[in-house]
Protein backbone atom coordinates (compact mmCIF):
# COMPACT_ATOMS: atom_id res chain seq x y z
CA UNK A 1 0.00 0.00 0.00
CA UNK A 2 2.93 2.35 0.24
CA UNK A 3 2.77 3.06 -3.34
CA UNK A 4 -0.52 4.38 -3.21
CA UNK A 5 0.01 6.37 0.01
CA UNK A 6 2.72 8.21 -1.63
CA UNK A 7 0.70 8.57 -5.69
CA UNK A 8 -0.22 12.60 -4.68
CA UNK A 9 3.34 12.87 -4.54
CA UNK A 10 4.61 13.21 -1.27
CA UNK A 11 7.01 11.38 0.11
CA UNK A 12 7.07 9.30 3.10
CA UNK A 13 9.15 11.85 4.99
CA UNK A 14 7.18 14.74 4.30
CA UNK A 15 4.09 13.25 5.34
CA UNK A 16 1.72 16.38 4.79
CA UNK A 17 -1.47 17.30 6.42
CA UNK A 18 -3.62 15.66 3.22
CA UNK A 19 -1.31 12.11 3.94
CA UNK A 20 -2.39 12.32 7.93
CA UNK A 21 -6.09 12.99 7.58
CA UNK A 22 -6.26 10.22 5.30
CA UNK A 23 -4.30 8.15 7.72
CA UNK A 24 -6.81 9.17 9.91
CA UNK A 25 -9.38 8.24 7.39
CA UNK A 26 -8.42 4.73 6.83
CA UNK A 27 -8.52 4.03 10.48
CA UNK A 28 -11.61 5.22 11.12
CA UNK A 29 -13.41 3.36 8.55
CA UNK A 30 -12.41 0.35 9.19
CA UNK A 31 -8.56 -0.38 9.67
CA UNK A 32 -8.69 -4.70 9.45
CA UNK A 33 -10.84 -4.11 5.97
CA UNK A 34 -7.76 -1.86 4.74
CA UNK A 35 -4.73 -3.55 6.38
CA UNK A 36 -6.06 -6.19 4.64
CA UNK A 37 -6.19 -4.54 1.18
CA UNK A 38 -3.95 -7.01 -0.49
CA UNK A 39 -5.63 -9.69 1.54
CA UNK A 40 -9.10 -8.44 0.04
CA UNK A 41 -7.71 -8.77 -3.74
CA UNK A 42 -6.24 -11.95 -3.25
CA UNK A 43 -9.31 -13.59 -2.07
CA UNK A 44 -11.25 -11.45 -4.77
CA UNK A 45 -8.92 -13.50 -7.22
CA UNK A 46 -9.35 -16.89 -6.15
CA UNK A 47 -13.12 -17.29 -5.37
CA UNK A 48 -15.03 -19.83 -6.90
CA UNK A 49 -18.26 -19.11 -4.55
CA UNK A 50 -19.04 -15.80 -6.31
CA UNK A 51 -21.84 -15.77 -8.74
CA UNK A 52 -25.12 -14.22 -8.66
CA UNK A 53 -28.63 -16.20 -10.15
CA UNK A 54 -31.15 -15.17 -12.16
CA UNK A 55 -34.09 -14.14 -9.52
CA UNK A 56 -32.56 -13.26 -6.26
CA UNK A 57 -33.84 -10.90 -4.23
CA UNK A 58 -31.63 -8.37 -2.48
CA UNK A 59 -31.79 -7.42 1.18
CA UNK A 60 -29.30 -5.18 3.35
CA UNK A 61 -25.48 -6.64 4.42
CA UNK A 62 -25.78 -5.21 7.67
CA UNK A 63 -26.74 -7.94 10.24
CA UNK A 64 -29.05 -10.52 9.09
CA UNK A 65 -31.65 -8.89 7.05
CA UNK A 66 -33.91 -10.97 5.11
CA UNK A 67 -36.58 -8.41 3.99
CA UNK A 68 -36.25 -7.58 0.71
CA UNK A 69 -35.16 -4.20 -0.90
CA UNK A 70 -38.12 -2.33 -2.93
CA UNK A 71 -37.63 0.20 -5.90
CA UNK A 72 -38.62 2.70 -3.48
CA UNK A 73 -35.98 2.28 -0.68
CA UNK A 74 -33.24 3.51 -2.58
CA UNK A 75 -32.84 7.64 -3.21
CA UNK A 76 -31.32 9.43 -5.78
CA UNK A 77 -28.31 11.23 -4.09
CA UNK A 78 -27.91 8.80 -1.22
CA UNK A 79 -25.40 7.05 0.22
CA UNK A 80 -25.04 3.49 -1.75
CA UNK A 81 -26.87 0.67 0.10
CA UNK A 82 -25.14 -2.17 0.22
CA UNK A 83 -26.63 -5.68 -0.18
CA UNK A 84 -26.35 -9.28 -0.58
CA UNK A 85 -27.80 -11.23 -3.41
CA UNK A 86 -30.54 -13.51 -1.48
CA UNK A 87 -31.11 -17.26 -2.38
CA UNK A 88 -34.98 -17.95 -2.59
CA UNK A 89 -34.49 -21.53 -2.85
CA UNK A 90 -32.21 -21.69 0.31
CA UNK A 91 -33.42 -18.81 2.14
CA UNK A 92 -30.43 -17.39 2.64
CA UNK A 93 -28.24 -14.58 1.33
CA UNK A 94 -25.39 -15.64 -1.04
CA UNK A 95 -22.68 -14.08 1.23
CA UNK A 96 -20.08 -16.84 1.37
CA UNK A 97 -18.02 -15.22 -1.57
CA UNK A 98 -17.24 -11.35 -0.91
CA UNK A 99 -17.88 -10.50 -4.71
CA UNK A 100 -21.66 -11.16 -3.97
CA UNK A 101 -21.47 -8.16 -2.55
CA UNK A 102 -23.56 -5.30 -4.27
CA UNK A 103 -24.29 -1.76 -3.79
CA UNK A 104 -27.56 -0.23 -4.75
CA UNK A 105 -27.30 3.36 -6.09
CA UNK A 106 -30.87 6.03 -7.99
CA UNK A 107 -30.15 8.18 -10.67
CA UNK A 108 -32.22 10.44 -12.66
CA UNK A 109 -33.21 7.98 -15.12
CA UNK A 110 -32.94 10.88 -17.90
CA UNK A 111 -29.31 11.24 -17.36
CA UNK A 112 -28.45 7.18 -18.10
CA UNK A 113 -27.61 6.25 -21.24
CA UNK A 114 -30.50 3.57 -23.11
CA UNK A 115 -27.92 0.92 -22.00
CA UNK A 116 -28.17 1.51 -18.36
CA UNK A 117 -31.17 2.28 -18.42
CA UNK A 118 -31.99 -1.04 -20.32
CA UNK A 119 -30.10 -2.52 -17.10
CA UNK A 120 -31.82 -0.30 -13.92
CA UNK A 121 -35.11 0.08 -12.83
CA UNK A 122 -36.25 3.45 -12.47
CA UNK A 123 -33.01 4.74 -11.75
CA UNK A 124 -32.12 1.96 -9.77
CA UNK A 125 -28.70 0.30 -10.61
CA UNK A 126 -26.76 -2.69 -9.06
CA UNK A 127 -22.81 -2.54 -9.15
CA UNK A 128 -20.49 -4.97 -7.82
CA UNK A 129 -19.49 -3.19 -3.78
CA UNK A 130 -15.92 -4.31 -4.42
CA UNK A 131 -13.69 -1.64 -5.79
CA UNK A 132 -11.59 -2.90 -8.48
CA UNK A 133 -8.60 -1.04 -7.18
CA UNK A 134 -7.69 -3.52 -3.89
CA UNK A 135 -10.98 -4.56 -3.17
CA UNK A 136 -12.11 -2.32 -0.25
CA UNK A 137 -16.00 -1.90 0.02
CA UNK A 138 -16.77 0.94 -2.33
CA UNK A 139 -19.80 2.76 0.25
CA UNK A 140 -19.85 6.55 -0.11
CA UNK A 141 -21.75 9.25 -2.49
CA UNK A 142 -19.89 12.23 -2.86
CA UNK A 143 -22.71 14.76 -2.97
CA UNK A 144 -20.52 18.13 -3.60
CA UNK A 145 -19.27 15.92 -7.11
CA UNK A 146 -22.67 13.37 -7.26
CA UNK A 147 -19.70 10.07 -7.79
CA UNK A 148 -19.54 7.08 -5.54
CA UNK A 149 -16.37 6.63 -4.04
CA UNK A 150 -14.18 4.25 -1.92
CA UNK A 151 -12.40 5.26 0.51
CA UNK A 152 -9.35 3.13 0.63
CA UNK A 153 -7.45 5.43 -1.61
CA UNK A 154 -10.41 7.39 -2.73
CA UNK A 155 -11.08 6.61 -6.30
CA UNK A 156 -14.17 7.77 -7.13
CA UNK A 157 -17.11 6.18 -9.83
CA UNK A 158 -19.71 7.68 -11.90
CA UNK A 159 -23.07 6.72 -10.66
CA UNK A 160 -24.92 6.62 -13.83
CA UNK A 161 -22.46 3.75 -15.61
CA UNK A 162 -19.82 2.83 -12.87
CA UNK A 163 -17.02 4.06 -14.75
CA UNK A 164 -13.56 5.40 -13.11
CA UNK A 165 -13.83 9.40 -12.37
CA UNK A 166 -11.05 9.41 -10.23
CA UNK A 167 -8.10 6.61 -10.21
CA UNK A 168 -6.01 4.87 -8.92
CA UNK A 169 -9.23 2.57 -10.04
CA UNK A 170 -8.35 1.76 -13.35
CA UNK A 171 -11.36 -0.12 -14.52
CA UNK A 172 -15.49 0.16 -14.26
CA UNK A 173 -17.14 -1.00 -11.65
CA UNK A 174 -19.25 -4.01 -12.91
CA UNK A 175 -23.07 -3.70 -13.03
CA UNK A 176 -25.42 -6.57 -12.73
CA UNK A 177 -28.84 -6.22 -14.30
CA UNK A 178 -32.04 -5.37 -12.32
CA UNK A 179 -35.85 -6.22 -12.63
CA UNK A 180 -39.15 -5.50 -10.35
CA UNK A 181 -41.20 -8.01 -9.21
CA UNK A 182 -43.99 -6.65 -6.93
CA UNK A 183 -42.39 -3.78 -6.43
CA UNK A 184 -39.03 -5.65 -5.44
CA UNK A 185 -36.03 -5.63 -6.43
CA UNK A 186 -34.45 -8.96 -8.67
CA UNK A 187 -31.59 -10.01 -10.10
CA UNK A 188 -31.61 -10.02 -13.88
CA UNK A 189 -28.99 -11.55 -15.55
CA UNK A 190 -25.12 -11.89 -14.55
CA UNK A 191 -22.28 -9.74 -13.87
CA UNK A 192 -21.21 -7.39 -16.93
CA UNK A 193 -17.52 -7.86 -16.27
CA UNK A 194 -15.64 -10.09 -13.28
CA UNK A 195 -16.02 -8.46 -10.20
CA UNK A 196 -13.00 -7.33 -8.25
CA UNK A 197 -9.74 -6.31 -8.91
S1 LIG B 1 -9.23 -0.13 -2.85
FE1 LIG B 1 -7.96 1.50 -3.45
S2 LIG B 1 -9.35 3.03 -4.07
FE2 LIG B 1 -10.60 1.38 -3.55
Amino acid sequence: MSKQDNSNGNNAAGMNVVDLKRRQLLKATGAAAVAGCAMHAAAAQADDAAGVVKGDLLVPSKGDATVPLKVEDIKVGAKPVLVWPFDLNEKKARSDSRLNKLMLVRVDPAELTPEMKAVSVNGVIAYSAICTHQACDVTEFVAADKLLMCFCHFSKFNPGDGTVAKGPAAKSLPHVPLAEKDGLLVIAGSFSNKPGV
